[in-house]
């Protein structure tokens, strides 16, 4: 039997001094695969990457503005992959301690191993650690890794998150522009395959618990409403670069920016992801709610002004 553990996934945890002798024994394990790289350039991804010269304001700002959203872009990605890393370690140490078999228990110990090495290679490109406070995404799967049963878990970062994040990962390796975090990105998704596929095999639906079945469709609820929404980071880092006033265009920049059919795929993938694991009546609730329903760019436009309150 599993008893329960405390988990704090301790987002905020620093880091030490260069100089620190740890960091020489943490460099020792890396190394066994590929050692942390340093980044080339001042963004590992260009503009096109993030749709923005389709967007008006965009091709008519500065250089140097369209330079700082395209880096901000660039930070969000970054800090929230620091971020998930971050998460993925804490999640494995929990479930290393609730592993009911020894295999389980080495899985767990392996993933861990690599969520470490995924930090490592994803640390020298971000310039704030400390921003991750201000990702509510991030803020929500920490929650959940500190709170929500073993089984509830399984299923939502393994089957449904991970399976996400191979293609997110996808999408940022084909688009990296620096060759050292191209490498690592590709090596990360070798890793992330693996990591999802041991979601599909160790989450039995019988397991769960009615209360299991209850932060599932929670958790996936919120999921769902951050998509719908649109590439918010993307545009706020351009109002927040061009003032105030870029506010009032903010639903043509939705336009430029496909908003809506890119959402639409976004939440489509998630539905897929989330279906055919016997989670019954999920997608069809979640469904009822319109969840699965990308937002025009008016509505994201309102969602991004309520955001920014
Ligand atoms: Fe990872
Ligand atoms: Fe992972």
């Amino acid at each position: 039997m599993s008893r329960s553990v405390d988990v704090g996934v301790r987002l905020d945890a620093p880091h030490l001094e260069p100089k620190h002798r740890l960091n020489g024994v943490v460099r020792a394990y890396l190394e066994r695969r590929a050692a942390p790289v340093a980044p080339v350039g001042p963004s590992p991804w260009p503009a096109a990457f993030f749709g923005l010269e389709k967007v008006k304001l965009f091709r008519e700002a500065s250089a140097e503005q369209r330079a700082q959203i395209v880096k901000s872009c660039a930070q969000n990605l970054l800090v929230e992959a620091y971020a998930i890393e971050k998460l993925g370690m804490a999640s494995a140490a929990k479930m290393i301690l609730v592993s009911e078999t020894t295999e389980e228990r080495m899985t767990f110990c392996h993933i861990a191993g690599d969520e470490a090495s995924h930090l490592a290679w994803v640390t020298p490109f971000v310039a704030r650690p400390e921003a991750v406070a201000d990702n509510p995404f991030v803020g929500l799967m920490g929650g959940l890794v500190e709170t929500a049963s073993k089984h509830a878990l399984f299923y939502l970062l393994q089957c449904v998150l991970e399976g996400w994040g191979l293609s997110h990962y996808r999408l940022l390796a084909d688009g990296c522009v620096d060759p050292g975090l191209r490498a690592s990105l590709e090596r990360i998704l070798v890793d992330e395959r693996l990591h999802h596929g041991t979601g599909g095999v160790l989450f039995d639906p019988r397991a769960l618990r009615p209360e299991d079945r209850e932060t599932i469709s929670e958790a996936m609820a919120m999921v769902l409403t951050m998509v719908q929404v649109g590439p918010q980071g993307v545009a706020i880092s351009l109002f927040r670069a061009l003032g105030e006033e870029s506010l009032r265009q903010a639903e043509q920049v939705f336009a430029e920016l496909d908003a809506q059919a890119e959402s639409a795929k976004k939440l489509q993938l998630l539905r897929k992801l989330m279906l055919g694991r016997g989670v019954d009546g999920l997608v069809e609730t979640l469904e009822g709610q319109g969840l699965f329903t990308p937002f025009d760019a008016a509505g994201c436009s309102q969602a991004t002004a309520a955001f920014l309150g």
